[in-house]
């Protein structure tokens, strides 16, 4: 979910010629992204509390605050809702009312004990209206400011403190009281929330980009972490009143990098956005003999060099990058290297140790189930290291170290441009180890860094020429499945290509090991059955090449539409191929930062051609907080 919280004083918003609300919608604006099944706001005004929700996205809100606006106001609280208890309707969607429609609560994450604390309230005479955990946090929160306080009246951020001791599971939570107008009080536990700092005004958002029309300034916070804000102060507390430290940092994204400039969809802008991607995650990591220069990476190298096992723990496209990190590490440090879904790690009893490196990959930095599962790791003394996209995000925080991406902010909710930053960092992270452990000579491994320097111009050639895959893409919007095969490194390639497709055509699509297909998946294969094949460079090694053309003459002699993506010059595809769509040479390892694209154009061109919201994808969120 995305929440923002604002509260300002009248002599700066009547500057700035906008209310509360306008800076919370803003807010919400952008941060839908990271849930769009509702959406609700709350305003503190002549002394009461003000709120509309309204199911669907964003949009559904703005018209019915349209019909029925709210009155001006100082104090506001926004919500975007990502459903997990209780469906997407009006009544679940946030914000929840209690204590006699004076307290108004937002909420991220799950309160895991809800049931056990509503049989409480509802003992005490408390109603509830909705089906959500929110609305029984709500109701504690309401019931301990209004009756358990003993002469410490008006004090939401003492209320905030005692429920949170009762409360279980993670969250972030913010409320607004109309006993007290001028304040907003959030807290967190597991669950994203940064303050942005301004001048007689203050921000709360689920990440930067909830204020940063307004602010650089950012803090911080720490887990179990209870923030009061006013116009003029911000206050930190653990949840039993101890006061805390924030860390300020400054955000230097530029807010135009996360409009869509000219393109028709977020997606689109970061299909194009890639070029720079990878040469961001490049820039200044190397020096010019070759040496990679990873300074941040604030591990003992004397560590680095004794590890003897590397796992890299990851969700949906990240874990993707996952695989092809796999083989590139495995080929360059020699170093046996697994690659595991987060959320499947920690249950499985893994077997860890003071010589294993976890490397997790995150873009947003707050997957659950990446976050539970690097906690584990570090539980079991394995040093961890962050591959993350968002600057003070939890899992890098939370990581012995953290090799950033540099692609800058992914607001479509399926990954494109911080796939192939991820990626990049992968193969920074294995030349890095190879050259601490003398794996391979200096030479090589300027010469690898000499090829992916050369990366983004090729990228650029293939956004260049993707008009032909267009054109395929728009005359396949009736498909009812697609396959994708690959070998090699082009098996992850065909994974994240049938997952671009899932997600935002809502197609049936696979992606499958070409060799396996003989084992089972070619009974799928009928006549006019669409499968991309990603071929790997017939340069390559061991007669993968000659491997994988004998598998698209496998499919096609059984009825199969051959969509071929291969090497510039491969002419030995044409033969067998319905369509060949060419990307640049490279060396094999570092293919999929070109042979993907074509793939993410060729989804994203086909559910534009369905008429489908590429960025917002139906049931998905971009950054899964809940496990
Ligand atoms: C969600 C998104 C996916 C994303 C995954 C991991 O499921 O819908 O697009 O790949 O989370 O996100 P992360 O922020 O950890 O990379």
């Amino acid at each position: 979910c995305g929440i923002v919280g604002y509260v300002g004083n009248s002599s700066r918003r009547a500057d700035a010629g906008h209310s509360a609300l306008d800076v919370v919608l803003e807010g919400l604006r952008r941060l839908e992204y990271r849930g769009y099944d509702s959406a609700g706001v709350a305003v503190v005004a002549d002394g009461t509390i003000a709120a509309r929700k309204k199911s669907g996205k964003l949009t559904n809100l703005l018209a019915e605050l349209e019909s029925d606006p709210l009155p001006t106001s100082l104090t506001g609280i926004g919500h975007t809702r990502w459903a997990t208890h209780g469906g997407p309707t009006d009544q679940n969607a946030h914000p929840h009312l209690a204590d006699g429609g004076r307290l108004a609560m937002i909420h991220n994450g799950i309160i895991e004990n809800f049931a056990e604390l509503k049989q409480e309230l509802l003992e005490k005479g408390v109603t509830f209206t909705s089906e959500t955990d929110t609305e029984v946090a709500a109701a504690l929160l309401g019931d301990i400011f209004r009756n358990q306080l003993n002469g410490e009246s008006s004090n939401l951020t003492k209320a905030m403190q005692l429920a949170c001791q009762r409360l279980e599971g993670a969250f972030t939570l913010l409320a607004v009281h109309a006993d007290q107008p001028d304040v907003v009080v959030a807290a967190r536990r597991n669950s994203p929330l940064v303050v942005g700092l301004g001048e007689g005004e203050n921000f709360l958002g689920s990440d930067v980009s909830g204020f940063i029309d307004h602010t650089r300034r950012a803090v911080e916070l720490g887990q179990d972490q209870i923030v009061t804000i006013t116009a003029d102060s911000v206050e930190i507390t653990d949840f039993f009143g101890a006061p805390a430290q924030g860390k300020e940092y400054h955000v230097d994204w530029d807010p135009a990098s996360a409009e869509k400039g000219g393109f028709s969809s977020f997606m689109e802008k970061e299909i194009h956005d890639q070029p720079d991607a990878v040469a961001q995650t490049l820039l200044g990591r190397s020096d010019l003999n070759g040496q990679l220069t990873l300074s941040e990476l604030r591990i003992d190298p004397e560590l680095l060099k004794k590890v003897d096992k590397i796992i890299v723990l990851a969700c949906g496209t990240a874990a993707y990058a996952g695989l092809v990190a796999k083989y590139a590490i495995e080929n360059w440090c020699r170093i046996p290297t697994e690659v595991e879904l987060a959320h499947e790690f920690r249950y499985r009893d893994p077997i860890v140790d003071a010589k294993t490196l976890v490397v997790s990959i995150s873009q947003s930095g707050e997957t659950m189930d990446t976050l539970m599962a690097v906690r584990y790791a570090r539980e079991q003394g394995a040093k961890t290291i962050s591959i993350c996209n968002t600057n003070g995000s939890t899992i890098p925080r939370e990581s012995d170290a953290v090799l950033y991406t540099h692609a800058g902010p992914e607001i479509a909710v399926a990954s494109t441009k911080a796939f192939l930053a991820q990626i990049t960092a992968a193969y920074l992270l294995g030349l890095y180890l190879a050259q601490l452990r003398g794996n391979i000579f200096s030479g090589q491994i300027k010469d690898v860094l000499a090829d992916l320097g050369k990366v983004p111009a090729k990228i650029q050639e293939i956004l260049d020429g993707a008009g032909p895959l267009r054109e395929l893409a728009r005359s396949m919007k009736d498909e009812k499945s697609v396959l994708f095969l690959g070998r090699h490194v082009g098996f992850p390639v065909a994974l994240e290509g049938a997952l671009k497709l899932k997600e935002i055509a809502y197609i049936h699509a696979e992606g499958f090991a070409a060799g396996e297909l003989k084992h089972g998946p070619i009974a799928l294969i009928d006549e006019g059955q669409p499968v991309f094949v990603v071929v790997p460079s017939p340069r390559g090694r061991d007669s993968l090449h000659a491997k994988v053309v004998s598998n698209i003459q496998e499919i096609r002699a059984r009825g199969a539409r051959t969509l071929v993506i291969a090497e510039e010059g491969d002419e030995t595809v044409r033969a067998y191929a319905e369509h060949v769509f060419y990307v640049p040479q490279t060396p094999t390892l570092l293919m999929p930062l070109l042979t993907t694209v074509p793939l993410q154009i060729f989804a994203a061109e086909l559910a534009k051609a369905k008429g489908y919201d590429v960025d917002q994808p139906r049931n998905l969120a971009k950054s899964v907080t809940v496990e």
